[in-house]
């Protein structure tokens, strides 16, 4: 078993996994969250898969102490039929995927737990978020103050030429499954507080962009609504302890 500092659903997936081994492990969307995780298991060997070159380096860089003679770490796409062909692994885990797929292969979100298919002998772990930004305002003050980032972030993502993330909802995940050759075993939700932290990615993450803007005075305006909405969130965070809304899920499932 691992460190308590690993997140509530990794912690469930240990509790799932229980004694079973393993094995050879499959990151199918790696990050540095995923593979601090995965590398501080006991597995055989594990291979990590990211589309973007940059977080390759960032996680080879930032793990490279937990990096086995036996691991290997792969910048691919999944649209690639071509990446990691006839490679078949006991754990394979889609820690936030599906809701990045947009931004590296648009559109393929219907095909991936086929295309995933092929490679898991044993299990599949699948955690996302339920979509939080394109829904009608929440009643809560959380969770449209939450709303509000989310769709602050996802706008000015767009105006700068990128695409923003895509989540799906644990139940999209659930018939995708189904229909891509696996047997779901369970589905859990976990409720979530947001912190300072969170707060200040999703509003850090957009500034780079907006530097590029033509409309300065967009730019400008932008850049003011940003700041806003992190003082807002500060505020209740300091008087609430979190923003509370959403859940992510743990979705578990089996080749058929
Ligand atoms: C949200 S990020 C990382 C989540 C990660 N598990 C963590 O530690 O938090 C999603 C990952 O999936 C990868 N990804 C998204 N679409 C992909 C695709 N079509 N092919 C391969 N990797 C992809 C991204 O490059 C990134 O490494």
């Amino acid at each position: 078993m691992t460190a308590k500092k690993h997140s509530a659903l990794y912690r469930h997936i240990e509790s799932l996994q229980g004694a079973s081994a393993w094995g050879r492990m499959l990151d199918a969307g790696t990050g540095v969250n995923s593979l601090s995780w995965v590398s501080s298991l006991k597995t055989e060997s594990w291979t990590a898969v990211t589309g973007s070159a940059q977080e390759a380096d960032w996680v080879r860089d930032t793990l490279q102490a937990s990096i086995r003679s036996q691991d290997n770490i792969i910048e691919g796409n999944w649209a690639d039929p071509q990446l990691l062909k006839g490679e078949v692994y006991d754990t394979v885990l889609a820690d936030y995927l599906l809701g990045a797929i947009e931004g590296f292969a648009p559109y393929f979100q219907s095909y991936l737990f086929s295309r995933l298919r092929p490679h898991v002998g044993g299990r599949l772990y699948v955690t996302g978020l339920e979509p939080y930004v394109p829904t009608m305002k929440p009643e809560t003050e959380a969770g449209r103050l939450l709303w509000e980032i989310g769709r602050f972030r996802d706008a000015c993502v767009l105006l700068c030429g990128q695409r923003p993330y895509r989540e799906y909802p644990a139940q999209w995940v659930v018939d995708s499954l189904q229909r891509s050759g696996f047997a779901v075993r369970s589905v859990k939700h976990f409720s979530i507080g947001f912190k300072k932290r969170f707060v200040n990615a999703q509003i850090d993450l957009v500034m780079p962009g907006l530097e590029t803007l033509e409309d300065r005075q967009l730019a400008d305006t932008l850049k003011a609504r940003g700041e806003a909405l992190r003082r807002e969130a500060f505020d209740m965070i300091t008087s609430e302890g979190a923003l509370r809304h959403c859940r992510n899920y743990v979705v578990v499932a089996e080749p058929l």
